[in-house]
């Protein structure tokens, strides 16, 4: 007899935890430099539009597999479609790669938090701060197992009593910390010279479309970067919602649940926007802008709290805190992915399946660690870019193996399996599929297109 495959209690629960995998370390450290690099409310706009069309697409495709098959990524593809079942090995490829880089990275975000909450935050303002701690042999090893064996405790907890009680407490704090920190951010002034600027000021940049040099070139990269980011940071392609969206009640209005899971995206990237560039222009002018990832969130951000005295320890502490938040409750999810995978396809206890992918992401995460360390080496990526081995891994995953899974996921249902199939599922008990034509055309024409430009861009066909 088949096992009763465990599920979300409420739709609240499935929502919360979905938004808790979309929210993540790219709504932080990427959404805000994007905004402020690509014309302010300018990205905003074709962000927004992409999101309730593009975004919504992928979203709903991969819920809908995931509920209708009640399967895991690796398995549940070939249900649609038996020539597509390698799409479901890609898909849980992606998870078990990312799963490594994400926890040292979560275990950066631990370290800086301990750092501030033990009162040494200006020491993480000095120059070779960031470099020296992730180029020291043993501590960025240890975060990473720290930060590994929380999302295992959360995940071994089961969906039920791990996941979902997990995503109903840290996504409430998580909401609340963004929300004082934002309203801060805006109160803040500082004079530089004889400059005075003021938080309203960042704000101005992030949100006035700003139309200067504005060519047809440069709107082509703003949809690009748009694209690329609302991709990644949907969770879309990584095998997680097809996981989530197995765990999901029949009876749950799909719809409705994936327009809530969207709008608490894009809430927090807006909203990491009024947190961040307000408080990195003040103090650093508009070249602050110009950073983004772990040069952002590691090494500009440390000197800005800095700048702001005995305030700045406080607002470290919720700040790193709330990273540390939005790394775990996706970190989970990435992993979650790779269970249920093993769970489904070699029937094995979500015990056992968790302790595999641990040691797996452990091996892993400790040769990303000492990528900056013993193993240090420099490669040139095709996207132009320059890293160690953890940008090898999210070379890898993000630009290769996402971009073919999302197409292939295209192909099969906009021609092989039918739109129709993602469309019934959704209606099922009676649910609204609000864009129903749109859904069409895009799943079918415009989505595949779209993502093959990206694929394309992640070899920098168009500079
Ligand atoms: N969606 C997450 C974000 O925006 C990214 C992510 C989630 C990455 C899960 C990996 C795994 O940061």
């Amino acid at each position: 007899m088949k096992k009763k495959r465990s599920s979300f209690k409420g739709t609240l629960g499935f929502v919360l935890a979905a938004a808790g995998s979309a929210v993540g370390l790219g709504n932080i450290w990427r959404f805000p430099y994007l905004a402020a690099k690509d014309g302010g409310g300018l990205f905003i706009v074709v962000y927004l539009i992409l999101a309730l069309t593009f975004g919504y697409t992928l979203l709903t495709t991969e819920i809908a597999i995931g509920r209708s098959t009640k399967e895991s990524p690796l398995t549940a593809y070939k249900h649609l479609h038996p020539k597509f079942r390698w799409i479901g090995t890609l898909a849980c490829l992606v998870p078990m790669i990312i799963m490594p880089y994400y926890c040292a990275i979560g275990g950066w975000v631990l370290k800086y938090l301990i750092v501030f909450l033990t009162g040494a935050g200006e020491t993480a303002a000095g120059d070779d701060y960031f470099t020296g701690f992730i180029t020291s042999s043993t501590e960025p090893i240890l975060t990473t197992v720290i930060f590994l064996f929380l999302c295992a405790i959360i995940v071994l907890g089961g969906v039920n009593k791990g996941i979902e009680r997990a995503s109903q407490f840290i996504m409430p704090v998580l909401v609340v910390l963004v929300l004082i920190i934002s309203v801060f951010s805006l109160t803040i002034s500082h004079k530089d010279g004889n400059v005075v600027r003021t938080g309203i000021d960042g704000l101005k940049i992030l949100f006035i479309p700003d139309f200067t040099g504005l060519t047809i070139g440069k709107f082509v990269s703003i949809v690009l970067d748009a694209m690329g980011q609302l991709f990644f940071s949907l969770s879309i392609a990584m095998g997680i919602m097809v996981a989530y969206g197995s765990y999901v009640d029949d009876k749950a209005d799909l719809g409705k649940s994936i327009n809530e899971i969207e709008i608490f995206d894009t809430a927090i990237a807006i909203l990491a926007g009024v947190m961040i560039i307000p408080a990195v222009y003040v103090f650093m002018g508009r070249e602050g802008l110009e950073a983004s990832g772990p040069g952002l969130m590691f090494i500009y951000l440390p000197k800005v709290f800095a700048q702001m005295g005995v305030t700045g320890r406080v607002v470290g502490i919720m700040f790193f805190a709330m990273v540390l938040f939005a790394a775990l409750t996706s970190a989970v999810s990435v992993m979650e992915a790779v269970v249920s995978s093993f769970c489904d396809r070699f029937e094995l206890k979500r015990k056992h399946a968790a302790i595999i992918e641990t040691v797996i992401a452990l091996v892993f995460g400790v040769i990303v660690c000492l990528g900056y360390n013993s193993l240090y080496f420099e490669v040139k990526l095709p996207n132009g870019s320059t890293g160690q081995i953890l940008d090898i891994m999210d070379y890898i995953s993000n630009y290769l193996f996402m971009p073919i899974v999302a197409i292939a996921t295209c192909i099969l249902v906009g021609y092989f399996a039918s739109p129709k199939y993602v469309i019934d599922e959704v209606e099922k008990n009676g649910s609204r599929f609000g864009r129903k034509n749109l859904y069409v055309v895009m799943i079918k024409y415009i989505a595949p297109v779209l993502l093959i430009i990206l694929f394309l861009q992640s070899f920098s066909l168009f500079g």
